[in-house]
């Protein structure tokens, strides 16, 4: 052969010379069949957009996880939302979900389901299982529920809403991000599809986006897994490489977010300036028995209610701040703040808040030297009251 084809085609298949801890990161869009014969087989991974390496170990170690039978991948959490209504929705089904989802999920039931004939009616999260069965008819296909949920952390009975709608032939999805898959267990509560932005507490670095979709619902895998040819998603092998070595930590970072936010949270409610904390796993929080029922962790994710001040107040806090980065994300290792009030006007039911509404994540920093962070931010409150 000429030196250039040698230099084209040497050591392209090299087979794996050694067995590492990890999967490798097997790159490849092009997948070489054995024979000709097996170029049309079903049964075998044809094309790299599944089966290689690293996405499947992060698919079997999402499956552990989630206690499902199928897992699929997307390339951000929000995609894992609207990939999964895409894959078991069709024109004319209605669905209901709750007020309190995170607001890109609204944005997407609004802007692109209404325009292919799926209808949405939000419902209060409050709603006991019984009143929001009473909203369902022929057409409800699915309940799209989120506990806690999104800014304002209400919980929902979950195991009842699922009973309820399973026996009317109704599916459950709930996006389970806060629990991170590891405080709460939608499979096994009932649920039909759990979702998960794998960005915040799988990952844990705030460095790469990805979501998780599982269900132990063959009919509904399947559909799922049709969905990922029929649309097209995939996920970098790179990215699923990061995602399962966040994940391995997962289980002893976690505990961590729980205390540290706890210690935070329980700090804050003897703060002045403080109505309210939002947050389920505090004793006086009103989703305290669902919380206490049906999870075993929190993560460092809550809510907190200022008495009434001024936005120009509320952004002195917000900029007094040295240690809480001000960013819209969570689940990494490092403590961010946003404030949250021009997010709740999208709502269907209005939300009943005594002062402005702060959004706190809470991450592995000593919580000590947060609290020094939390009190300069209060003094700039205090200094534009
Ligand atoms: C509750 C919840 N679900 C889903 C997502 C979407 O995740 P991603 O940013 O990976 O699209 C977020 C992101 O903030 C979220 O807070």
């Amino acid at each position: 052969m000429d030196e250039e084809t040698r230099l084209i085609r040497t050591g392209a298949s090299w087979p794996l010379p050694a067995k590492t801890v990890n999967p490798p990161i097997q790159r490849g869009s092009t997948v070489l069949m054995p024979s000709a014969a097996s170029l049309y087989d079903d049964d075998q991974i044809s094309y790299g957009i599944t089966g290689l390496a690293s996405p499947g170990a992060l698919q079997a170690a999402l499956a552990v996880l989630e206690g499902a039978t199928n897992v699929t991948l997307y390339p951000s959490g929000l995609a894992a939302i609207t990939g999964a209504l895409l894959a078991v929705l069709k024109a004319g089904d209605e669905i209901l979900v709750v007020d309190s989802a995170y607001r890109p999920t609204r944005r997407f039931c609004d802007q692109v389901l209404a325009r292919f004939g799926v209808a949405t009616t939000y419902y209060d999260p409050a709603l006991s299982p019984d009143d929001l069965m009473a909203l369902t008819n022929a057409r409800t296909r699915l309940i799209l529920l989120e506990a806690p949920g999104s800014l304002t952390f209400e919980m929902q009975d979950v195991p009842a809403i699922a009973a309820a709608a399973k026996a009317r032939g109704i599916l459950t999805l709930i996006d389970n991000t806060w629990a991170a898959g590891l405080y709460f267990k939608p499979l096994a509560h009932g649920v039909t599809i759990s979702i998960q932005a794998l960005t915040k507490y799988v990952g844990g670095h705030s460095d790469c986006f990805m979501g998780s979709v599982a269900t132990l619902d063959a009919a509904i895998g399947k559909q799922l897994d049709d969905a990922m040819w029929d649309i097209g998603w995939s996920v970098s092998p790179d990215d699923a490489y990061t995602m399962l070595r966040g994940l391995r930590t997962m289980a002893t970072r976690l505990p961590r977010h729980h205390e540290n936010g706890l210690t935070i949270a329980r700090w804050l409610q003897e703060r002045p300036e403080v109505a309210r904390v939002l947050h389920p796993a505090l004793p006086d929080d009103p989703g305290y028995a669902l919380w206490e029922r049906d999870f075993t962790g929190a993560c460092g994710l809550f809510g907190v209610v200022l008495k009434p001040a001024r936005e120009k107040a509320v952004h002195a806090f917000l900029d007094a701040l040295q240690l809480f980065g001000l960013g819209f994300s969570w689940g990494g290792y490092e403590s961010l703040a946003i404030h949250c009030d021009p997010q709740l006007n999208s709502r269907t039911f209005p939300v009943d808040l005594e002062g402005p509404l702060l959004r706190l994540h809470i991450g592995l920093e000593t919580p000590a030297d947060l609290i020094i962070d939390l009190e300069r931010g209060f003094a700039a409150l205090n200094s534009q009251a």
